[in-house]
């Protein structure tokens, strides 16, 4: 048996943790904090096509060293993931990884929305989690941007009781500021480019669109105070109008292009920092739901180009619990209202079954978080040089135990 002796739990209640290994250990617990294994709705693991990138060998070591027992991976791959027969390919390519690293990762994959492929959505239905809809272009070429297309998604996934996961930035409007922005070489203009109104405009009519079809509607990477408001009274009317938020829009703001050049672009962009606040009240008013890390590496050298050939998207999965449990610490959320946006609201609004994984983070030493540590591939972080605390130590799993120093 493996003992952690007086570790803390979600009630601020310091037990023994017993864990029938068959070995004889004591492990003392009493700066970690025990968590439910975490839900993270949104990465983009890479494979097939990117693995550059990234991979389910590299992807599945920084979620568990996150703390993270279950990952939700996007369909913007190398081909996109808009057939059963690449659904299925894909499937077996992440099996393979995991059973090569033999780490406990579950996993579950978003289906992408092609206006060509409609057909293919009644083979995979009933293993995906659910389709994902790009409003706006970004990483790939998935796209969504008429309405006609839109109606006609909304309506299978009606049929067939789908959750839509939506990338909410208007195409038109990103598109018309990017001719505008063209000859700028300024990464803060890429916030302009992929302005507010871009995002509020696409959020309206998802709103429309879920009250026409009633379809759960599950808003990605919310960023901004404008897309709360409309959510909050999409909310109070009752519509299936979930949040997501990301680690990115409430520890940076577009003053820090300055320092963060290409490794601060992402979509939707930077935002003025009043809007981090507007986010912090929304989660502690219960209007969003989750938190995503939006895992969204790509390499150094991809990252070092200028504004616009640079790619958006940054790495997170294995700094969320950190940043978040700091923020703990600094009385900006409670810990009942972390553990909802990082594992139970997922769990709910998704039905997953999920397994007693357990995780152990340390909630008491600060540490620089340092690139050197990291497990994805890209090996950097726009959180690097922050002073962080609850970085996971264990992961538990089926009896298990896995020092996330040694992976
Ligand atoms: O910043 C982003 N990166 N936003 C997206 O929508 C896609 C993602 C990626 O896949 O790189
Ligand atoms: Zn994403």
């Amino acid at each position: 048996m493996t003992l952690f002796k007086n570790v803390t739990d979600l009630n601020h209640k310091q037990s023994d943790i017993h864990i029938a290994d068959g070995k004889n250990i004591e492990i003392d617990g009493s700066k970690l904090l025990s968590l439910p294994g975490l839900i993270d709705p949104h990465v983009h693991f890479r494979v097939p096509g990117l693995e550059h990138k990234e991979d389910w060998c590299t992807g599945a070591k920084a979620a568990l060293k996150g703390g993270y027992s279950y990952v939700f991976d996007m369909p913007n791959t190398i081909p996109p993931t808009t057939t059963q027969e690449r659904l299925d390919a894909k499937i077996n390519l992440i099996n393979q990884q995991l059973n090569q690293v033999k780490l406990p990762l579950k996993y579950r994959l978003f289906f992408g929305a092609d206006k060509n492929n409609f057909n293919e959505i009644n083979k995979v239905k009933d293993y995906i989690i659910g389709i994902k809809v790009f409003m706006g272009s970004s990483t790939g070429d998935l796209l969504m941007d008429d309405l006609s297309s839109l109606h006609a998604i909304y309506a299978i996934a009606a049929k067939f009781n789908l959750i839509i996961a939506l990338h909410a930035e208007d195409e038109k409007i990103v598109k018309h500021n990017t001719q505008k922005y063209l000859h700028q070489t300024e990464f803060k203009y890429h916030s302009l480019i992929r302005s507010v109104e871009a995002a509020t405009t696409a959020v309206e009519l998802v709103i429309e669109l879920t009250k026409i079809y009633n379809v759960r509607s599950y808003v990605l990477h919310v960023s901004t105070k404008e897309e709360l408001e409309l959510i909050k009274q999409a909310k109070q009317i009752n519509l299936p109008v979930y949040a997501e938020t990301c680690p990115h829009y409430l520890f940076l703001d577009d003053e820090m292009y300055d320092k963060l050049h290409g490794l601060g672009k992402m979509n939707p962009p930077l935002r003025k920092k009043i809007n981090q606040q507007y986010l912090w009240d929304a989660i502690a008013q219960g209007y969003i739901d989750t938190i995503g890390s939006d895992h969204a590496p790509h390499s150094l050298a991809e990252k070092d180009q200028l504004l616009h050939q640079c790619p958006s998207g940054v790495p997170g999965i294995e700094t969320t619990l950190p940043l978040m449990l700091t923020a703990y610490k600094n009385n900006k959320i409670t810990l009942p209202n972390l553990i909802n946006l990082l594992h139970y609201n997922p769990k709910r609004i998704f039905a997953l079954d999920t397994t007693d994984d357990i995780v152990l983070a340390n909630i008491v030493d600060y540490k620089q978080l340092e690139n050197k540590q990291l497990c994805t591939k890209v090996g950097w972080s726009p959180y690097a040089g922050m002073n962080l605390t609850g970085y996971p130590e264990f992961f538990i799993s089926n009896s298990q135990i896995y020092d996330l120093q040694a992976i």
